[in-house]
């Protein structure tokens, strides 16, 4: 293990459903990995440019691997093109330790998981959690079709085969009974949903307007399509005592970039949280799905690699 990375070895690797890459990693000496709790995520290192972050989707009491489910996506920036084409049983890769921006909430009377598409993953180390501790939950995969769709042969066999409900169909998110599905907003249900984002939209709008609050609807973005447009504007970045023009079109990590201020980034999305910048002066456009709402009214934080500025300058603490 090097500093927060571990090298790994690709022991398994299948192709499921339509497009979707199931890699079993292990550690490269044969060891037990660090722990992960339910809805943690790894970053995986493609190349030293390409760093991306899946959801570990297999049981977390499992000690000896993590299992990656990628959806092949010719749309993306390249990370999942890499992995599909790249990462041979045998390879060694880099990964980083687990890290949890969506964890279960312990204690709750009753859990409803809801997976659309490759948006399944994090549920299924959920599941498993839950089962694990004698919870009450139900697991809801929506998917295009069964052909489509990669875990259902393990979610057939698992021990909560039970609990997993399927929901097939062309017809659109809607085909899910939601209220049937959520139930009664007091009874203490706390409802997790990850999937692409305009199913996402669907199933919160839905949840709130069922009256489930916003502290019981637990979200994962695992995709996002960041909006750069907006008119040009200033950043100064203070500590480092220069300021450049972030063009219309360009993240305020690519200007800053050219002035030789080079900024961590790991997904470009807004989604991981990585380039996080204490702002001085000037208000954000907030862009990302990271902060919460609450933080992005404090207007004191920005996510450099996505978001704009309302104002016409920027001061922040780099
Ligand atoms: S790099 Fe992930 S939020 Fe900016």
């Amino acid at each position: 293990m090097a500093e927060d990375k571990i090298k790994v070895v690709v022991k398994r690797r299948q192709e499921q459903g339509h497009g979707v890459l199931v890699l079993d990693l292990v550690d490269s000496e044969g060891g037990a990995l660090p722990p992960f709790s339910a809805g943690a995520h790894v970053d995986i290192h493609l190349s030293p440019e390409l760093v991306r972050q899946y959801s570990l989707c297999g049981d977390p009491a499992q000690r000896d691997v993590y299992r990656l489910g990628i959806l092949k996506d010719p749309q993306s920036r390249g990370g999942s093109l890499a992995a599909h084409a790249a990462l041979q049983e045998g390879d060694e890769v880099w990964v980083s330790l687990p890290r949890n921006h969506f964890p279960l909430v312990s204690g709750t009377r009753r859990s409803v998981l809801i997976g659309g598409g490759i948006g399944i993953t994090p549920m299924i180390a959920m599941a498993y959690a839950l089962s694990a501790d004698g919870a009450d939950f139900e697991l809801h995969y929506r998917g295009r079709n069964r052909a489509a769709c990669a875990f259902l042969d393990e979610l057939a066999a698992c021990a909560f085969s039970d609990r997993v409900h399927t929901h097939f169909g062309e017809d659109g998110a809607e085909s899910l009974d939601l209220a049937a599905i959520l139930g009664d907003p007091a009874a203490g249900t706390h409802v997790y949903v990850c999937g692409p984002a305009g199913f996402m939209s669907w199933v919160i709008d839905s949840a709130k307007a069922l009256g489930f609050a916003d502290e019981a609807i637990h979200r994962e973005f695992f995709q996002v399509d960041t909006d750069s447009s907006g008119a040009a504007f200033e950043v100064e970045a203070r500590r480092s005592g220069k300021t450049v023009k972030v063009e219309e079109g360009q993240s305020i990590v690519d200007a800053l970039a050219k002035v030789g201020i080079k900024i961590k980034v790991s997904c470009e999305q807004g989604v991981c949280g990585t380039c996080l910048c204490d702002v001085i002066e000037g208000t954000p456009d907030h862009r990302d799905v990271y902060l919460t709402d609450e933080e992005k009214t404090d207007n004191d934080q920005i996510l450099l690699c996505c978001s704009r500025a309302k104002t016409a300058k920027l001061v922040l603490d780099i």
